[in-house]
């Protein structure tokens, strides 16, 4: 994407040295756009604690290369694959609900159990990682194409030159993958060939990844938007204001319950309650083929209690600031992600083209990937 007129990823190994991965920093956004170096997998780890990488596809692209460092790392060890192993595990733990992290370790150490030195390690990684980087920018590409002509339909529907107000929650923009984002790509498609489309965007308690990010990335674009206060998405469905929500999924699975930022299931509730169809959408890495009841099997992250009891800015002078908006004694819950259940996803919108959310449709979609 285009940031300033400069096209960029959100992560890529640095051309001049290849021991570096690129990341923008996603904590000093919307005030200072910040490139911030990577060299080792403890330093990759904290990227992903710490949320400087963050989303879906980019902390599964970020483990990836988190691997590639493992391996730069082992050169040297006796026993280069118990390092990688247990780097493995460090990143794994990072964020325990979006699929993606897993999957993109696991796919790694799939190909580099079977490395005959820490040499070919480095090489097999490097490759695992680029490939998993690129598959990301290129399904979401392709998300983008399918729920454009989903979006172009309702326009034609509509009637011409009436605008298509998409409601959507969080950031499943270009910052949450290597490219295009998933929720939005459809939204730049359609901008890009000239339907008219307005964006209501959650702010996103408590970590403010819509108001931070999705406005910021929007805006960059040029795509029409209003940011929202998070609880004022029912009142507008309400007034038919929205035609259609689109959301991302940290992991959906498969029978199509979907987990996705804290708020979305209310979200869903009330685009149910007032008709208005409610899609997901995702790049099939971030389906777990392994549950069926996200409900109960979906594991889901607890953050610290100051995500939401400070809150984070600039003041009058343009200074990053944080204040404190509970009183000291108040215990905090802070519940990062939610289940909306599948009965009230009206679409997965997905590389390989839109099915509903049923076992059925998600597998024939996905029936050669699944061997
Ligand atoms: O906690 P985050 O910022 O990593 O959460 C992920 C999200 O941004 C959302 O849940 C998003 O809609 C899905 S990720 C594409």
């Amino acid at each position: 994407m285009l940031i300033s007129g400069k096209p960029f990823r959100t992560l890529w190994l640095s051309p001049e040295d290849r021991r570096t991965v690129k990341i923008i920093d996603q904590n000093k956004l919307p005030w200072s756009f910040e490139i911030a170096d990577v060299r080792t997998v403890g330093e990759m780890a904290t990227a992903l604690k710490d949320m400087q990488v963050r989303g879906a596809g980019l902390i599964g692209a970020s483990a990836g290369f988190g691997m590639y460092l493992a391996a730069l790392e082992s050169l040297g060890k006796t026993d280069f694959r118990s390092h990688l192993r247990e780097c493995a595990d460090v990143l794994i733990r990072t964020r325990p609900t979006a699929v993606n992290l897993a999957w993109a370790v696991q796919r790694q150490m799939c190909s580099l159990e079977s490395c005959e030195s820490a040499e070919e390690a480095v090489e097999t990684a490097m490759r695992g990682a680029i490939e998993i980087a690129d598959e990301d920018a290129e399904a979401c590409r392709r998300i983008g194409e399918h729920g454009m002509s989903l979006i172009s339909r309702m326009a034609e529907r509509k009637g011409r030159g009436k605008v298509i107000n998409i409601l959507t929650h969080c950031n499943a923009g270009w910052l949450a993958f290597v490219d295009y984002g998933s929720a939005t790509a459809p939204i730049y498609a359609a901008h890009d060939l000239g339907i008219p489309v307005h964006v209501w965007v959650d702010e996103t308690r408590p970590r403010n990844q819509g108001a931070r990010l999705t406005a910021w990335e929007l805006a960059e674009h040029g795509v029409p938007h209003t940011v929202i206060a998070d609880n004022t998405g029912g009142h507008l469905m309400q007034h038919g204001q929205v035609d259609l929500v689109i959301t991302g999924a940290d992991r959906v699975t498969r029978n199509g319950d979907v987990a996705n930022k804290i708020g979305t299931y209310l979200k869903a509730l009330a685009a149910y309650d007032n008709q208005i169809p409610f899609y997901v959408a995702l790049p099939s890495s971030t389906l777990d083929w392994s549950l069926s009841d996200g409900l109960t099997q979906i594991p889901i992250e607890q953050r610290p209690g100051e995500e939401l009891s400070l809150v984070e800015g600039i003041d009058s002078s343009g200074r990053l600031t944080q204040v404190q908006l509970l009183p000291d004694r108040s215990p905090i819950a802070n519940y990062a992600f939610d289940v909306t259940p599948a009965r009230l996803v009206t679409g997965l919108i997905t590389e390989n083209g839109i099915c509903s959310a049923t076992t059925e449709e998600i597998e024939s979609l996905f029936q050669f990937e699944r061997v």
